[in-house]
């Protein structure tokens, strides 16, 4: 059943840009967002991290070795270093050890310059946005384009952080009031792949929360605690009412809804959306676009553009 948005009571799937017009532009970027925002876009994803001062700034990880220019900046080279990122040992250059005023000298590069539609030629142009620019954009573009632009901001990595002493949440927190966000209507949605880190905001905030999970695996507070429950404990009908009453929704992969065959070709969607449903719980898949394939210019005028096209109207949103 397609998601009513909770706001404009619009009977359609939404449309989650995800890391922005991330195909077209270096993801998480100003650029890359506002972009998002003119195709068709209702919200647009940052994925937080944090600077070494408390600052929260978008970016996929906290090692930015790959979505940067940092490695080709020689004042930066002693920072290197390896790191264990929620149990996997990691080599680069890390958010947590870059000043706010630092990281701003360094310029987003595209990750995946290989992948058919994305290049190189808007490496070097723009700076790692700050969760209030996000926001502050986000405002702009509602005005521009006379419909509300929303935020769907991700927490990466919580307990990493807070192990540094650099909690995200109470900036989250903070960052929604300041802004007038934390309410009931606002259109904005909270997720994040670790359970703690959602619970500790549904004591805090009135925006709908988003359990993601993923194919495999364990949420990393799980992990590091010692709990041996998985993603896939977290998807049966009884973890699924464990997750409504923190949750609003699931932010599943979108082969734990619609998997392939050994072929690799899609095969009948799992019990997944119908169970989640039945938990009271809405569907938010990630990520629905295939990297080899150009979306049109104008998603709103579209089918959806993907080998997904007609299975989605079992879905309440894609990316
Ligand atoms: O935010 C849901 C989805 O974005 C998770 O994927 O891109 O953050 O790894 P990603
Ligand atoms: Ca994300």
């Amino acid at each position: 059943t397609p998601d009513d948005d909770r706001h404009g009571n619009r009977a359609v799937p939404l449309v989650l840009g995800h890391r922005g017009a991330s195909g077209y532009r270096p993801e998480h970027t100003l650029a890359s967002y506002e972009l998002a925002a003119r195709m068709g876009a209702d919200y647009i994803e940052p994925d937080l991290v944090s600077t070494k001062d408390g600052v929260l700034v978008a970016r996929h990880e906290p090692e930015i070795g790959g979505t940067t220019d940092v490695a080709k900046r020689p004042e930066f080279a002693a920072r290197k270093a390896t790191k264990v990122l929620d149990g996997v040992s990691v080599t680069g250059w890390w958010t947590e050890d870059f000043t706010l005023a630092e990281l701003r000298t360094l310029r987003a590069v595209e990750r995946i310059p290989d992948v058919r539609q994305r290049n190189t030629i808007y490496n070097g142009r723009y700076q790692v946005p700050t969760f209030q620019e996000v926001i502050d954009l986000s405002k702009r573009l509602s005005r521009e384009l006379g419909r509300d632009i929303g935020i769907y901001p991700e927490t990466k990595h919580p307990t990493y952080f807070r192990k540094l002493g650099l909690d995200l949440n109470p900036k989250v927190v903070e960052a929604l009031e300041r802004n007038g966000l934390n309410r009931r209507g606002a259109k904005v949605f909270v997720q994040s792949f670790e359970v703690g880190n959602l619970v500790e905001f549904s004591r805090k905030l009135r925006v709908p929360l988003i359990q993601l999970t993923s194919a495999s695996g364990a949420p990393y507070d799980f992990v590091a605690s010692g709990d041996k429950r998985t993603y896939a404990d977290l998807l049966t009908p009884a973890g699924l009412r464990d997750v409504a009453r923190y949750a609003y929704g699931i932010g599943p992969a979108k082969d734990q809804v619609i998997p392939r065959d050994a072929a690799g070709n899609l095969a009948q969607p799992t019990a997944l959306v119908a169970n989640a449903h039945k938990a009271g719980l809405k569907v938010h898949p990630y990520t629905f676009r295939a990297e080899n394939v150009f979306l049109p210019a104008n998603l709103r005028s579209s089918a959806v553009p993907s080998e997904y096209g007609d299975l989605f109207g079992e879905l309440s949103a894609f990316w």
